[in-house]
């Protein structure tokens, strides 16, 4: 099974990489790997595939796109998820979000999820939302300030690095996806 990221301040490694033991945890056999690093992938050595890529300044990852639309003829082959990691999701999933909040969230991510679809013409077989960091420490001067202002206007914390992730339900996707791809296989 193949796990592939995108990743600019380091987070989606980590839900890749959690994402990747997990399913290890489900007794299968999976290469994690950066798309960054992966220019001659052949994806015809998979038998299923887990890309998950961050949103930033409302787009998906630059480069998770092009694979995509390289290997998209091969991804339509296999049983596919799509990880879409951000702070909109946060916002979402976040108790202290009011209604109004909460539904603008929804439909700003429904409208990044539509455009990377419409960009890439892939529809994964399953599309997670999951929530994303604030990693202060990661980002230089300028990328901190930007930070800072999304924090703010998503009424988050700005002062410390925080982690939004929901690891529990990751740990359902994954539970779903394995037994999913394994009474496929049978
Ligand atoms: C410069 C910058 C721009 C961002 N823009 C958005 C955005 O437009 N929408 C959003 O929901 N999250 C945005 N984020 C939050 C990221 O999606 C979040 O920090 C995510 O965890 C980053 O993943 P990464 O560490 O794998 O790059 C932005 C973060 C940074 C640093």
């Amino acid at each position: 099974m193949l796990v592939l990221y995108a990743t600019t301040e380091g987070h989606t490694r980590h839900v890749a990489e959690h994402v990747g033991e997990q399913l290890v945890e489900h007794g299968l056999d999976v290469r994690v790997v950066d798309v960054r690093s992966a220019p001659r992938l052949e994806l015809s050595d998979f038998s299923a595939a887990v890309l998950a890529s961050p949103i930033h300044a409302s787009h998906h990852d630059r480069a998770l796109i092009r694979f995509v639309k390289e290997h998209r003829a091969a991804l339509d082959t296999l049983p596919t998820a799509f990880l879409s990691v951000s702070l909109t999701e946060a916002t979402v999933e976040a108790a202290q979000s009011t209604e109004a909040r909460r539904a603008d969230a929804v439909v700003q991510l429904g409208k990044q999820l539509d455009a990377f679809v419409t960009e890439t013409g892939w529809t994964p077989g399953h599309v997670e939302p999951v929530a994303g960091a604030l990693l202060f420490s990661q980002a230089g001067f300028l990328k901190r300030l930007f930070l800072k202002a999304i924090a703010k206007s998503s009424k988050l914390d700005s002062t410390k690095d925080q982690v939004f992730t929901n690891w529990a339900a990751l740990d359902t996707f994954v539970e779903r996806f394995a037994v999913t791809w394994k009474s496929a296989a049978l």
